[in-house]
């Protein structure tokens, strides 16, 4: 409900054309913490400005949106280990931390239209994280169905790079 309010102030504000874009909307403040705990539970791995090339560890700089594409992408992107059991019990806090991934650092990657996860969706999907040693084969399968949905999808989406 709050996040609907804050999607109709911002429709009220911008012309109709932007109307389909991916968008996160939340106040200066959620998206300050959200930074701040990506960086301190995620930014290790994949970089700050999540770009971790040369490391065995994909991009998410301008391209993680693209998991949006499908249900069982956007689903994923809970259910990886590394993601459900964060360290940060909030649901909500875990659905910005998400939200800033997804349409901050992943730019223009997510599909027109593309919601913003909420804590009630985030509580429910990391409670079935991805078992980690079905996680590559998991993957490939889901990237294969999102370049079949979106054909726009780079790909490099196979792989880790970016
Ligand atoms: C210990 C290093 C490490 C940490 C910490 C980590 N990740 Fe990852 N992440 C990985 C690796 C490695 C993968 C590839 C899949 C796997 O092995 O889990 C991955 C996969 C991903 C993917 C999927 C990208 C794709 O192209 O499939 C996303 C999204 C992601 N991580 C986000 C996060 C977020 C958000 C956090 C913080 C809550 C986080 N990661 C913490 C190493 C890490």
């Amino acid at each position: 409900m709050r996040q609907g309010a804050a999607w109709f102030a911002l429709a009220a504000a911008v012309p109709l054309s932007a109307a389909a874009l991916p968008s996160w909307e939340a106040p200066p403040a959620v998206q300050a913490a959200a930074r701040s705990d990506y960086i301190e539970h995620c930014g290790g791995c994949h970089g700050v400005a999540g770009s971790s090339a040369p490391a065995r560890v994909p991009e998410l700089r301008g391209r993680v949106g693209w998991f949006l594409c499908t249900t069982e992408g956007r689903d994923y992107l809970i259910r990886l280990p590394n993601v459900a059991h964060a360290p940060i019990d909030d649901p909500e806090a875990l659905a910005a931390l998400v939200n800033y991934v997804v349409f901050r650092l992943g730019g223009e990657s997510a599909p027109a239209g593309a919601r913003a996860f909420d804590g009630a969706e985030v509580a429910v999907l990391r409670r079935s994280p991805i078992v980690r040693a079905s996680l590559l084969r998991e993957r490939a399968r889901l990237v294969a169905d999102i370049r079949r949905r979106c054909p726009a999808a780079p790909a490099s989406l196979a792989d880790y790079s970016g």
